[in-house]
């Protein structure tokens, strides 16, 4: 991607990565990705904010050629991973004067991780300043979006802040301001139910530390830049700060069709009782999708057959992952149909108890399900939505 000018002598110099399908080798990125960098030319210095992956340093190097950059002052290292980190190296060799500038804790993760000389780099405390003359870099302590060492970089004068991972997307296009809202947002929301959902809590101190700033435009390491930032800053409040909707995700997995049947059973029960229902095979499911899901629901149940006594294994992945992720949800319960038996339930249970989440009860059933375990869904539909319903979800 060629440079573009944001503001007069700011730039966007980084890269779009369209075929790149999967990253940290789990997260699926069905619209590939972009490493975005940016670069600010003050009238007594020049910032390069953030990096590249490495498998796109040259386009960086390019880019920098191209706008005839052949001295640079600074490299703010916002986020020690790889993909923004990992062409440092290539920077310090193509500019000797430049230093990077990290947090203290940013400093000791780009050591463990990259081959950095230790005296090229200036940790910088929380709101402390650099100047290139009249543009001025305060860098902003934001822990925990998603590593614990990150921070924000914010360019006074004209209002931009330089948020690395924090509101980001993997969205490959050659769009350099979002032009399409709903695209962005499932992108976004996406990226914060697999990356940053975990630390919600966090976020939501960043959330209100950022409400001192003056933003014109927020511009991510991934994705398009926003020049509306109420947009993605609305769509943070409501992830972190809202309570769960009248909303149960449903992954399952059905060998012959009898755990198939109790799971559209309880949807009906669910729908006519005026809950919202998010199913999910898990042969075929994107996982990404599924997280997604789990930003807003109040209530899981996993549909799971039993086999080799245990826990369908396609089922074990998404337990974990709900746990893992750590979402808002409240409630959950097994549904499943065995042979001979088996401990599918305990096992399942086991695999989400970090999240603390009330059992209802579940509806476990020997071969195709009957009479008595559809009375047992409808119990179990019933419980649901009254749980929704005292808790006052909506
Ligand atoms: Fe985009 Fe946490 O790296």
């Amino acid at each position: 991607m060629i440079p573009r000018e944001i503001r007069p002598t700011v730039y966007s110099v980084g890269a779009v990565d369209w075929e790149r399908r999967l990253f940290d080798a789990i997260v699926p990125l069905p619209d590939g990705t972009s490493y975005n960098c940016y670069l600010v030319k003050g009238s007594n210095g020049t910032a390069l904010i953030d990096t590249v992956d490495p498998s796109k340093e040259d386009v960086l190097i390019d880019n920098l050629n191209h706008l005839g950059i052949e001295d640079l002052d600074y490299v703010v290292a916002n986020h020690a991973e790889q993909d923004h980190s990992g062409t440092l190296h290539r920077i310090l060799e193509r500019y000797p004067r430049a230093r990077i500038v990290s947090t203290p804790k940013c400093k000791g993760m780009l050591l463990d991780l990259l081959t950095l000389p230790e005296g090229r780099i200036t940790t910088v405390n929380d709101k402390e300043t650099v100047s290139l003359g009249d543009r001025t870099l305060e860098f902003i302590y934001t822990p925990w979006v998603h590593w614990p060492e990150t921070m924000c970089t914010y360019l006074k004068e004209e209002r931009i802040l330089f948020s690395c991972d924090f509101f980001g997307a993997h969205l490959g296009t050659s769009d350099l301001y979002v032009t399409d809202e709903g695209r962005a947002y499932e992108a976004a929301k996406r990226y914060y139910a697999e990356i940053m959902m975990p630390y919600r809590t966090n976020i939501q101190k960043d959330l209100e530390k950022l409400k001192d700033y003056s933003i014109d435009i927020i511009a991510t390491s991934h994705g398009p830049i926003y020049d509306k930032p109420e947009f993605i800053l609305k769509a943070y409040h409501s992830w972190v700060f809202d309570e769960p909707g009248n909303i149960v995700v449903l992954p399952y997995v059905s060998m012959h069709g009898s755990t198939r049947r109790m799971v559209e059973y309880l949807t009906d029960a669910l729908v006519q009782r005026g809950v919202t229902v998010k199913q999910f095979d898990l042969t075929r499911t994107d996982i990404g999708k599924l997280a997604i899901a789990l930003v807003d629901a109040a209530t899981i149940v996993i549909g799971a057959p039993t086999m080799l006594a245990s826990a369908h294994p396609n089922t074990v992945p998404a337990a974990f992952l709900a746990n893992i992720l750590r979402p808002k949800l409240k409630f959950a319960s097994i549904i499943g149909s065995y042979g001979w038996g088996g401990r599918a339930v305990e096992q399942l249970t086991g695999l989400l108890s970090g999240l603390k989440l009330e059992l209802l009860e579940p509806v476990i059933c020997r071969g195709f399900p009957k009479g008595e375990d559809f009375e047992a869904l409808d119990r179990l539909a019933e419980a649901i939505a009254q749980k929704h319903k005292e808790s006052q979800f909506v």
